[in-house]
């Protein structure tokens, strides 16, 4: 049988992910000294783990080529979900917000705004529940810039510390949403590898909420 394979977003999530693995049980050596190669054995060589970008990681598990998937709810909200989430990994914990520069009164002028972010559909969605017409503006990272040199009046960006905003002479105005790392999967390698998959999520899972 083919190893299961698990698409798993590098970086920060990467490091929170192996540690789960390790703790029910998994031999991660393979990851931890894992030099520049991206496809990984785990265990006696039952999983594969291929370190993937975030988005990435929602293309291999759409398209079938991986069967699980670890990622950020925010990938997920931007993107769109044609798999299954299975449930929240409860690390990777920040939040969307809305911020601008301290002090300022953002809702006081009569035109539209202007807002910078990487993430234009989460903030398209999150203004049209405010019923306001906004201007969008996407940025590819430090989107706290945006306000700062005068190409946005706020932006919507993920605050985890609240640090960058705060160096930044930045503060929240509103949350948007709660962020955390979801386990997601293929919609046909959950019936066709159930079993495997179920008892993996069952391990998973009880580590989480021990
Ligand atoms: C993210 C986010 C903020 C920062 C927030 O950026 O876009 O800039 O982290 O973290 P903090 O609240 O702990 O300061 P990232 O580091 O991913 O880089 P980017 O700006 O290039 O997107």
């Amino acid at each position: 049988m083919q190893p299961l394979r698990i698409a798993l977003t590098k970086g920060r999530l990467e490091k929170d992910t192996i540690k789960l693995f390790q703790k029910i049980g998994y031999d991660c050596d393979s990851v931890v000294n894992k030099g520049r190669k991206l496809i990984l054995p785990i265990g006696n060589g039952e999983i594969e783990i291929v370190l993937a970008k975030a988005a990435d990681v929602i293309t291999y598990v759409e398209h079938g080529v991986c069967d699980l998937g670890v990622v950020g709810k925010d990938t997920i909200l931007e993107k769109g979900e044609s798999f299954y989430e299975l449930f929240d990994l409860g690390f990777g914990k920040c939040k969307f917000a809305l911020a601008t520069q301290k002090g300022k009164d953002l809702y006081g002028g009569y035109k539209a705004l202007t807002i910078a972010t990487k993430y234009p559909n989460v903030t398209r969605r999150f203004f049209e529940d405010k019923n306001m017409d906004v201007r969008i503006i996407k940025i590819e990272g430090s989107v706290e810039l945006g306000p700062l040199i005068g190409l946005s009046d706020a932006i919507v960006d993920i605050v985890e510390t609240g640090s960058t905003l705060r160096e930044n002479g930045l503060e929240v105005i509103e949350d948007v949403c709660p962020i955390s790392a979801r386990l997601i999967a293929n919609v046909v390698s959950l019936k066709m590898r159930k079993q495997e998959i179920e008892a993996l999520v069952d391990l998973l899972g009880k580590e989480v909420d021990a």
